[in-house]
Order: C-alpha cells, then sequence, then structure tokens
C-alpha cells in the first residue's frame, strides 16, 4: 500500500516521503480500515520537526497521522461494535496511508452527515475544544467568553461548541477571517492587527486562548474577577514551546481569584460521540482549510505550521 513515512527530523518537504509499504496487520481487537481522509493538526508538524525537543526521546512514529475516517475492511476476532464496509472516524497512529489499524475503543461510526473529510476533521481538535470549552473553562449559558485564536482547528469547535452551550461568543483573529467566525456563530469579533482583547473595556467569564501568543497578565486584565483562563496552546521556543507561561499560570491560580489553567486534551470514546452528537444535531461544522492528496501530504503538514489556518487541514486518501 502507499503511505507518508518519516525516516528523520526536519521539515516536512525534505523527510515526508511517499512509499509502497507493507499492509498492516491486525491484532484481536483491532479494525483494519481503508483510510478515506486523514486530517492534520499543528502536532503532525511539531513531530515532523522534532520540536519541543524532548519529544525526540520518543519513539519516532515511521508514518505520521493521528485521525482519520474510512470505511472498515475487516475486523480482527474480538472486535464486536465494527464489521467490513461500516464507515467509521477516529483517532490513533499511522493514519497518513491507504489502510491503518485502530483499536475498536478509538472508533465510532461516522456522523451520518458529514463528509469523509469532514469526519476525519473532527477528533483531536474536537477533543481540545470540548474539554476546554466543558471542563476547563466550565462554560454556561449565558457566559461571555472570548475565543483566542477563532478561526483555528480548535478554535473553530470551539466557537461553536461555546454557542451550543448557550455562551455569547467573541472570537479574536485577523481581518480575513471575521466573516468565517461570525458565520459559525460568534455574536463580536476582535481584528487583533486593530484591536486588543483589552481594548472597550468588556469583561469575560471565560477566555480560551489557543494562539500563545499574549502574556499572562494581558490574558487576565479582560477576565472578569472569578472568570477562567484556558491556555490551550503556546508558541515559541525549540525547547518548551511556550509552556512556561502555562506552568506559572497553574502556579498563580491558588493564589487569586480567577482559575488560570492548562490542560493536555484527553482522547476518549465518549468524547468522540459527545462530538458526534454535536454534528449530527447541526450545532456544530467541521471547518475545512484546504485538502490535500496523499502525496501531497507534506505541503499539509506545512499549512497547518503555518499557525494561520481556517479549521482543519484534510488529507483525502479514498476515492
Ligand atoms: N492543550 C492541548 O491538549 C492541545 C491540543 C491540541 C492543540 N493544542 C494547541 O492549541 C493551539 C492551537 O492549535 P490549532 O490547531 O487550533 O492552531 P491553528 O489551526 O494554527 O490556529 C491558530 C489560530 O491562531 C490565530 N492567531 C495567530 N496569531 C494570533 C494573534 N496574535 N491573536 C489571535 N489569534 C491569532 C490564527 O488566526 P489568523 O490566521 O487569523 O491569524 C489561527 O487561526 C496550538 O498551540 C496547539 O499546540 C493544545
Amino acid at each position: 500500500m502507499k503511505a507518508i513515512t518519516q525516516n528523520k527530523y526536519g521539515s516536512p518537504a525534505e523527510v515526508l516521503k511517499l512509499e509502497t509499504v507493507k499492509m498492516p496487520t491486525i491484532k484481536d481487537d483491532e479494525v483494519l480500515v481503508r483510510v478515506q481522509a486523514a486530517a492534520t493538526h499543528i502536532g503532525d508538524w511539531l513531530l515532523t520537526r522534532g520540536w519541543p525537543y524532548l519529544v525526540r526521546l520518543m519513539p519516532k512514529a515511521k508514518i505520521p497521522g493521528m485521525e482519520m475516517s474510512g470505511i472498515v475492511e475487516y475486523v480482527g476476532k474480538d472486535v464486536k461494535e465494527f464489521g467490513p464496509c461500516d464507515e467509521v472516524f477516529g483517532w490513533g497512529k499511522y493514519a497518513f496511508a491507504e489502510y491503518a489499524t485502530f483499536s475498536e475503543k478509538a472508533l465510532l461510526l461516522k456522523p451520518s452527515n458529514a463528509t469523509f473529510e469532514q469526519a476525519a476533521a473532527i477528533p483531536i481538535s474536537g477533543f481540545t475544544a470540548l474539554q476546554a470549552v466543558r471542563d476547563h473553562g466550565e462554560v454556561k449559558a449565558g457566559h461571555k467568553v472570548l475565543v483566542i485564536g477563532a478561526s483555528g482547528a480548535v478554535g473553530t469547535f470551539a466557537v461553536q461548541i461555546a454557542k451550543s452551550y448557550g455562551a455569547e461568543v467573541t472570537g479574536v483573529g485577523s481581518a480575513r477571517n471575521e466573516d468565517l467566525v461570525r458565520s459559525i456563530g460568534a455574536d463580536h469579533y476582535i481584528d487583533y492587527s486593530k484591536q486588543e482583547i483589552t481594548d472597550g473595556g468588556r469583561q469575560y467569564d471565560v477566555i480560551l486562548d489557543t494562539a500563545g501568543n499574549r502574556s499572562l497578565s494581558l490574558l487576565r486584565r479582560p477576565l472578569a474577577k472569578k472568570g477562567a483562563l484556558v491556555i490551550v496552546g503556546g508558541s515559541g521556543g525549540k525547547w518548551l514551546m511556550g509552556v512556561t507561561r502555562s506552568i506559572r499560570a497553574t502556579m498563580l491560580s491558588p493564589l487569586v481569584s480567577q482559575r488560570l489553567r492548562m490542560f493536555l486534551a484527553k482522547n476518549n470514546k465518549e468524547d468522540l460521540a459527545v462530538l458526534k452528537e454535536l454534528i449530527e444535531s447541526g450545532d456544530v461544522t467541521p471547518i475545512i482549510d484546504k485538502t490535500y492528496k496523499l502525496n501531497d501530504a507534506a505541503q499539509a503538514v506545512e499549512n497547518v505550521g503555518e499557525r494561520h489556518s481556517r479549521g482543519k487541514t484534510v488529507i483525502s486518501v479514498g476515492g
């Protein structure tokens, strides 16, 4: 089968190659999926580069790709939930390939109203946005929520999920993304080239920061006295990737009335089901920035590395 392989660290164009590799074999509790679409996110770009450097201590995946949708080819003898021809989506490893194996615990039937490309776009950024809004921001109806990086992969999910909880959402992004962010439900928009989040004196119950390029003190200024700051992402530095800001927030939190949180999203099937429901109810639509062919996977990964995605970047494998 054809797959994208990586044998060293470097720029996606340098290190991601389309090669013919052996078909994967499945264990008894696994499902072999004919991949129709795989999505890519900033984690793929970082792993291609080997940043932060600490990731180099872990074994390198020979085939990248952590989220996908596809058609079940066959299943191991202990698999109960799926059978051949089922259309599924989920997370795992080695998804930039024509076929990949996944645990039954990491798959669900594809949302009935989603294309393969949309379904592949859901897991990683969807988990992050859902857990940021629901678990760490504890967003409730009527809350004023600020989503910084609202047009990005996580941001486009976060805006829609917060709206589905009844929040009043303000998105932050560049001028070119205002229409997109308003079209997915944002009530207000801050174009960061003209305004800072502190301008206008508006206070927020919850601030989700996916852009990662504002100081803690700036982020706290428009946050209500008992509000929650959820640090989703950091930026900068090949060693720490902005993690020191997150650590400072966690240490400061017990000393102030605001809740300052960082978190690492947990991939789990319960939340995949919640995301599927949000999509089937029409509350959330996965936003796709660009779709690439498998042999252009390096360009897809480069696209997310530019950090100006409009939603998710997808690799179309089937068809
Ligand atoms: N905590 C976790 O478990 C977890 C999981 C997944 C991802 N993350 C992190 O979450 C972050 C976001 O990921 P993503 O995939 O959503 O990234 P993304 O798709 O690249 O989106 C980033 C967004 O930030 C916006 N942006 C850039 N500069 C900005 C600024 N100065 N002010 C406001 N917005 C700005 C960009 O919009 P414009 O194009 O309009 O500038 C872009 O839409 C990353 O740091 C990633 O590592 C964390």
